[in-house]
């Protein structure tokens, strides 16, 4: 008879015990998508056609990803070795943490912000400090300031920022980076296209400065994971030696070019945005909701006690939106991203025939 095998499981680091859990919902997402900030559309038909083109085997290779960080680099006005590809903005945090942060550090954060940057300092050893904006969720510039110390390792700032859509101006991110010298100053435009104000001509200029960009949001690129940090050679050579030089795959690589060079189609993915960010605020006000103040692809609004059968409701008639009521300073506040005019129209429908039930439930919103 077998010998009984000891049920003893390995223990992980206790760091990693000790880490927050994130479960994103990873399935069941048949329905219009407001709840990721994701492109509710599609990518480019450019991108389409070079995938329909990709032959298998091409995929027994392994992925070069040089020759495409040069057309990146040569898109965004910087040298190749100022940039590195990475597999989505998610890769880009957790190896710019892992390459700078370690016990005694702290990573200074504004809050709410981007649930991921907390997640990935967890398992560093380094104190997360964070700076709670007010009521009114703007970026609380002087009191971030305040909290740097001679530990603060990095700083990082969503410009657009998520939930709030508040945004950080240049002369502030200016400010932060020369009172920190000895920080590195993680600038993180995800929403960048929404908002159309950056930083990244600063990169090699100003030292500390990194900046983040993802082709998850206006690209329409999600599912194929893609993203990028850029900043002088001198901070992108670390970057380089924790960073995996497969991470992206080969698809990601062959549809950034026609991605970069459709220029058209990005454009017309941002209007249509932008203008249904205008309707759909004009709605929200009339139905008396509260809402921040938007320069990104989402708006939060203010739901109150009912937040989770606000949202279980919305899901219900087909619509996803994003319940951020366990973020910082966010209790009731939900996270609607925008989409196309046509489907904000069909999810200010499903929002009146919701809030109808909460009303004739009674109680406050
Ligand atoms: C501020 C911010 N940064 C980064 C990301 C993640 O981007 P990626 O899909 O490139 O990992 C998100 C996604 O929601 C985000 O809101």
């Amino acid at each position: 008879m077998a010998e009984a095998i000891p049920s003893l499981t390995p223990a992980p680091r206790a760091r990693v015990q000790a880490m927050k859990e994130y479960h994103p919902p990873l399935g069941n997402r048949d329905a219009l998508r407001l709840d990721f900030n994701e492109n509710t559309v599609s990518c480019s038909p450019k991108v389409r056609e070079v995938l329909g083109r990709i032959s298998a085997g091409s995929l027994t290779r392994y992925p070069e990803r040089q020759p495409v960080e040069a057309v990146v680099a040569a898109h965004l006005g910087l040298e190749p070795a100022q940039v590195a590809l990475t597999n989505g903005v998610d890769e880009a945090i957790h190896v710019l943490f892992e390459t700078f942060l370690e016990e005694g550090d702290e990573l200074l954060l504004p809050v709410p912000t981007y649930t991921m940057y907390e997640v990935y300092a967890s398992s560093t050893g380094a104190r997360v400090v964070t700076v709670l904006a007010g009521d009114d969720l703007r970026f609380p510039f002087k009191r971030l300031l305040a909290a740097i110390t001679p530990h603060t390792k990095i700083i990082a700032i969503a410009n657009p920022n998520s939930p709030s859509g508040s945004t950080a101006s240049r002369s502030q991110l200016l400010e932060i980076a020369e009172r920190a010298p000895h920080a590195v100053l993680m600038v993180d435009e995800a929403y960048f296209h929404f908002h159309g104000e950056t930083v990244i001509d600063l990169v090699g200029k100003v030292p500390n400065l990194i900046v983040a960009r993802t082709f998850s949001k206006a690209y329409g690129l999600a599912g194929l994971r893609l993203g990028l940090l850029a900043a002088r050679v001198e901070l992108m050579h670390w970057v380089k030696r924790v960073l995996s030089p497969y991470s992206v795959n080969s698809l990601a690589l062959a549809c950034l070019p026609p991605a970069l060079e459709d220029t058209a189609y990005l454009d017309w993915y941002v209007g249509e945005v932008l203008a249904a960010r205008v309707e759909f605020e004009a709605a929200l006000d009339e139905a008396g909701i509260r809402r921040w103040l938007s320069h990104a692809n989402f708006v939060l609004v203010e739901i109150g006690a009912q937040h989770k059968e606000f949202t279980r409701l919305m899901s219900a008639a087909g619509v996803l939106v994003r319940d951020r009521s366990s973020d910082p300073g966010c209790d009731g506040r939900v996270r609607i991203t925008i989409g196309t005019r046509e489907q904000m129209r069909q999810a200010v429908v499903a929002l009146h025939e919701v809030l109808t039930v909460l009303n004739k439930n009674g109680g406050s919103r």
